[in-house]
């Protein structure tokens, strides 16, 4: 195994905070949690995401740090010197390489959404629906879905600026923009609710997001409202693809991953439910459906600002605001399928990048075919798109997942994780608990309902 250089490190705590949040809001925070909330009903869907952050989310997150930090290098070797240090089987690289193809593959759509968001700033800024009523604004959508070049574009510029961002480097590239654009993007995603609170419709967004109304989770949707919130746990915190395994490997020994975890988790929970705010005070005081779908933003949040005063202005900021949090994410991303080149082969940083670029990009170009000229090459009945959705948050996240916490709970020796962790007494207890029973088995059953439904 080649080593060129020292294996890189975060310069700083807040550094690495900021690149783990960085990574952890994206995308899923302000496209697909407002838009979940308001397919599945609500405050039930909040409650029940919120306990499986709590119960599953946040022990996966640790021990996908633990294992990193312990690893110090990719996915792939981190858990097979990490296995091998335990005496116990190195085809613990299995999980590894799930977890850097998953978010390889994951990447390749997630650019193409990407490439949406900043196609939209410029339609917002050069003020494109301004006036325009919901049937044109929704022609819009449906024409760049359609057009193979309009969309190859966007997610070439998108997939662009990922790359160049991590060509320079875990702390230059990943850290320095993940300092940059997540306060910026707080500020904007404040900006925004300031509006709304001046603005109307606010009251009832919080009626709608925060009061919990419980029959709807014993209820007949109850397993589809618990099963896709435990998805979205996962798929928020950037759990199961080998992305926080590589966080985990450039972190030095005497930072408390509890702690680090606590707050991650804590700075992702508080920007979904804040993007709610900015985002469902806008619909209702449109009159407008919560249960679009996730047309959410792309369809319904245009119509709005195309009838607001200064609405141009507050959408562009909007859609800046959903590019800073796709790229912190994109970066996170694509930096597994890097290290392991890096420290895989005889490439440097720069060739690792290129070359990693091009095969996401190449697979990305078939997913936004999926949107047009593509739309009727379907396998197992899914095109292309839907199904790089489909397998990796139904099947290799969740498995990759398992595998990380199955492996901290049961396959490492528990004197390792209690000194990693530094817990002693009841906290340890309520460690093994959690990690040992809860959390595992509360993904089997999930795995297993998707498996059946
Ligand atoms: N966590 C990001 C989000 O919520 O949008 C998306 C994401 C990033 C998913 C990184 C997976 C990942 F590995």
């Amino acid at each position: 195994m080649s080593n060129k250089q020292n294996h890189a490190q975060w310069s700083s705590k807040v550094g690495f905070i900021m690149a783990a949040v960085g990574s952890a809001v994206g995308l899923g925070n302000i496209w697909k949690f407002p838009y979940m909330v308001g397919e599945s009903g609500g405050s039930a869907f909040v409650l029940a995401y919120l306990l499986c952050i709590a119960l599953i989310g946040f022990p996966i997150l640790v021990a996908e740090w633990m294992i990193g930090r312990r690893g110090q290098k990719n996915p792939m070797d981190s858990f097979s010197d990490v296995a091998a240090s335990e005496g116990k089987s190195r085809n613990w690289a299995i999980v590894g390489v799930v977890g850097i193809l998953g978010a390889f593959l994951i990447l390749s759509f997630y650019s193409v959404i990407g490439g949406w968001a900043l196609n939209y700033m410029v339609k917002l800024g050069s003020g494109t629906f301004t006036g325009l009523n919901g049937e044109a604004v929704e022609g819009v959508f449906n024409g760049m879905l359609a057009s193979p070049g309009t969309l190859t574009i966007w997610h070439t510029i998108f997939m662009g600026v990922t790359a160049l961002i991590v060509a320079l480097g875990v702390t230059s590239g990943i850290e320095k923009a993940s300092k940059i654009m997540i306060p910026m993007l707080a500020l904007l995603l404040f900006v925004i609710v300031g509006y709304n609170i001046m603005n109307g419709g606010f009251a009832e967004a919080v009626t709608y997001l925060f009061s919990p109304d419980l029959s709807k989770l014993t209820g007949p949707d109850s397993s589809t409202i618990i099963l896709s919130a435990l998805g979205h746990a996962f798929f928020t915190l950037s759990l199961g693809m080998g992305i926080m395994v590589t966080y985990g490997s450039y972190l030095g020994k005497n930072i408390s991953l509890l702690s680090m975890a606590r707050t991650v988790v804590i700075l992702d929970t508080v920007i979904a439910l804040v993007a709610g705010l900015a985002i469902f005070p806008i619909i209702f005081s449109h009159g407008m459906d919560p249960a679009a779908g996730p047309g959410l933003i792309f369809v319904s949040l245009p119509i709005a600002f195309g009838s607001m005063t200064a609405g141009a202005l507050l959408g562009t900021l909007f859609f800046l605001l959903v590019t800073f949090a796709a790229l912190t994410s994109s970066i996170s991303l694509i930096e597994p399928s890097i290290e392991f080149l890096e420290e895989r082969t005889s490439m440097s940083r720069t060739t690792s990048v290129i070359v990693a670029t091009i095969a996401i990009w190449l697979l990305g170009v078939a997913a936004l075919l999926s949107f047009n000229l593509w739309s009727d090459v379907l396998i197992f009945g899914n095109n292309i798109f839907d199904l790089l959705d489909k397998l990796t948050s139904k099947f290799m996240l969740p498995l990759a997942g398992l595998a990380a916490i199955v492996f901290a709970g049961w396959v490492m020796s528990q004197d390792s994780v209690r000194q990693e962790l530094g817990l002693s007494g009841g906290a340890w207890t309520l460690w093994q608990i959690v990690a040992k029973f809860i959390a595992p088995i509360g993904v089997i059953i999930v795995f297993i309902n998707t498996l059946i439904s």
